[in-house]
């Protein structure tokens, strides 16, 4: 790489199922209100995949727009960052399935587990692959929560959907890439997690029998925890950046409940009118809900080329990522 040269978007891509899951739905299901789905977390409906539909399914459709949106072609990708929480198979890395169906044969391929911080951490990731060599490197974030939900547990299955967003990472002549932050606090692993089906508590009929193969969230306490570190991320990206609040022109922060949203933008000092929401229409995609909004951000003519983004992710981990780009 040229010493001149920045490190940014070259193409970009979503994809959401067609299936809609409205509250209303969910009703039907558990005990639980379209009032209080909407107050609680501002979720209106969802997209759920087809029984056919498996995260990499998902995320090779995004990608593929992604690289359409690059005009470049598959065999120019050189790495796969696939971002998920909901991979088709424990292993092989779903990053090496979306290679195959996109027909990138030049790319290696992996995996990247960070909750729904995966999108940030998977596109931080991205730039130091460009940055050590790589060309063109493509992140997925792209998730079937769906899969791993509990679907008689109202405290989570009114809160997850399904989905996928791509972009590309390479050279860019201006802008691109200015700052990021990322981090992790394990110490709090426990506070959400699937807790069977993995080395620890491998599956058995008795923790099949007590549910413990779903996501298991404590909500308050991510709660508490998100509206901490979304404006702490956010400023070290920012001053990484060395760009103020009031340049940013979009804030995408991870979709995962409105009144999380406006707690955290209030104290980062950015205009609600900047910020990107689209959570009452596909719930939490986990690491897709950052590339989905940006995607719609652009369709609805808000984004443009050049614009500069906030992308703020927090989850799992317990982990948060922000990135500050200039698009
Ligand atoms: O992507 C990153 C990971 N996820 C998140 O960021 C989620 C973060 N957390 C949240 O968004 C919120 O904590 C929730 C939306 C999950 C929950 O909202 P809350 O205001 O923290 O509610 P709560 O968990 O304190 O529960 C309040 C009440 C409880 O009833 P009691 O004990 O007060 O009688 C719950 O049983 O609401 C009840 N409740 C529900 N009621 C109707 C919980 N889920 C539901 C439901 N419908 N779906």
């Amino acid at each position: 790489m040229k010493d001149s040269s920045k490190i940014g978007i070259l193409g970009i891509g979503a994809y959401v199922p067609k299936r809609i899951l409205t509250n209303n739905d969910l009703e039907e299901l558990v005990d639980t209100s379209d009032e209080w789905i909407q107050t609680r977390t501002g979720i209106k409906q969802r997209r759920i995949a087809d029984a056919s539909e498996a995260s990499s399914d998902l995320g090779a459709i995004a990608a593929k727009q992604a690289l359409d949106d690059a005009k470049l072609n598959p065999e120019d990708i050189e790495a796969i960052v696939t971002a998920t929480l909901s991979p088709d198979y424990i292993s092989p890395a779903t990053a090496c399935l979306i290679q195959s169906k996109i027909g990138a044969h030049n790319a290696a391929a992996f995996d990247l587990g960070a909750g729904c911080s995966g999108f940030v951490y998977a596109l931080t990731v991205a730039y130091g692959l460009v940055l050590a060599g790589f060309k063109k490197v493509l992140v997925v974030g792209t998730e079937t929560t769906s899969r791993f939900v509990n679907w008689q547990d109202r405290s989570t299955c009114v809160l997850f959907g399904d989905g996928a967003g791509a972009v590309v990472v390479g050279e860019v002549k201006a802008g691109g890439i200015l700052g990021w932050d990322i981090g992790a606090d394990g110490t709090n692993f426990d506070v959400l997690k699937i807790p069977a089906g993995g080395s620890r508590e491998p599956l058995s009929a008795l923790n099949i029998h007590q549910q413990r193969q779903y996501i298991y969230m404590n909500g308050a306490e991510v709660f508490r925890f998100a509206v901490r570190v979304i404006p702490k991320t956010s400023q070290k990206a920012l001053l990484n950046a060395q760009v103020q609040p009031d340049d940013i022109d979009w804030m995408i922060p991870h979709q995962a409940n409105t009144r999380i949203i406006n707690a955290a933008v209030e104290s980062l000092g950015i205009a609600k009118e900047s910020v990107v929401v689209n959570l009452d229409r596909y719930g939490n995609t986990s690491a897709a809900s950052i590339p989905i909004a940006w995607v719609e951000g652009i369709e609805e003519g808000k984004i443009k080329r050049g614009h500069k983004l906030l992308l703020v992710g927090f989850g799992a981990g317990l982990t948060w990522g922000s990135m500050v780009l200039e698009y």
